[in-house]
């Protein structure tokens, strides 16, 4: 088993509930339905928190001061809020290996991983790579050459999270992953959350980099080039962008991704008790809402994700 995986911990797609005693045992179960009352009673309480929704005047100010919100939020709660998602591992098995991905995957978003109800392999070397897995991975990662110098430039796996916050992701993978040869980059559009990324302890820039970035600004220069990257990851960050901007968001990160990259994403799906629980006058446009300090965040369905 890879470091890191819990086998105690079944992935998504073998999770039955059969005892009804055990419900809350997962926040999520394959083999539940929901029955068209429940389903209506769900999308009663959001046509009824949305019926209003807000002017054009504050949404242009929640969408402006977008990153103020988020930086005046970890100025506040620092590194307190998030815990380190202990799941990770189990529902993306490929940032628990040492190996790249499956190089002839074509690069897509692997795992459309909408969760309800809450906030948060390794392979053998291929054959083609057997000369090169006969090298130490010191041996490998020096002999890599890059055409333009970069930080992380010639590490075998490149891996990037956006809107890292804290690094409630980022540093258990670093934990997790042993390995010289992966390189791990990170942003967030709050400079509050990079300097408290930067200041942890595990933060080092021979295994990462932390950088402010907005990801809906189309001018951003990122620290490396296209198609250079494996794995690039996106745990409850969509979900904070608006959607209309959200088609762009993933078509500029795509090009970040080297042919058979992998887009790992994680975020709320429709109906969270979250999006229940939201009071009239906080609608931004359909099913896309702000909380009271001014963070906004969108509940996806399978459908809508798979259509941006
Ligand atoms: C709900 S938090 C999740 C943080 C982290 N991914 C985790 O799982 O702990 C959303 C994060 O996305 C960041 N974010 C939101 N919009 C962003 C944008 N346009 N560009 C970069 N980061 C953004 C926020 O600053 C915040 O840190």
């Amino acid at each position: 088993m890879a470091d890191g995986a819990d086998c105690s911990r079944p992935q998504f797609g073998n999770r039955f509930l059969s005892d009804p005693a055990k419900v809350f045992e997962h926040n999520a179960w394959d083999n539940v339905e929901w029955d068209s009352e429940q389903e209506k009673a769900a999308q009663q309480k959001i046509d009824e928190n949305s019926c209003i929704k807000l002017g054009e005047d504050e949404q242009a100010l929640f969408e402006d001061k977008a990153g103020s919100f988020w930086d005046e939020f970890y100025m506040q709660h620092q590194n307190r809020f998030f815990k380190d998602r202990h799941w990770l591992f189990t529902e993306f098995p490929e940032l628990s290996g040492p190996e790249t991905p499956d190089q002839g995957e074509a690069s897509r978003m692997s795992r459309n991983n909408l969760s309800p109800g809450n906030e948060t392999q390794p392979s053998t070397d291929s054959k083609n790579d057997s000369a090169v897995t006969e090298m130490t991975d010191n041996e490998l990662t020096s002999s890599r050459h890059c055409v333009q110098e970069y930080p992380g430039c010639g590490k075998k796996k490149q891996i990037l999270e956006v809107g890292c916050g804290v690094g409630n992701t980022v540093f258990p993978i670093l934990e997790a992953n042993n390995d010289p040869t992966l390189f791990v980059y990170c942003c967030d559009f709050s400079s509050n959350a990079i300097n408290l990324v930067k200041e942890h302890p595990d933060y080092s820039e021979d295994r990462c980099l932390a950088f402010v970035c907005d990801i809906t600004d189309s001018s951003f220069v990122f620290p490396f080039p296209n198609e250079s990257l494996d794995i690039i990851i996106l745990i409850f960050v969509l979900s904070a962008v608006h959607p209309d901007k959200m088609p762009a968001v993933i078509c500029r990160l795509s090009k970040l991704l080297k042919p058979g990259g992998l887009i790992l994403f994680r975020d709320y799906g429709r109906y969270d008790m979250a999006q229940l629980r939201f009071k009239k006058g906080k609608c931004l446009s359909d099913n896309f809402y702000v909380r009271g300090d001014g963070t906004r965040v969108y509940f996806f369905t399978q459908g809508f994700t798979e259509a941006i």
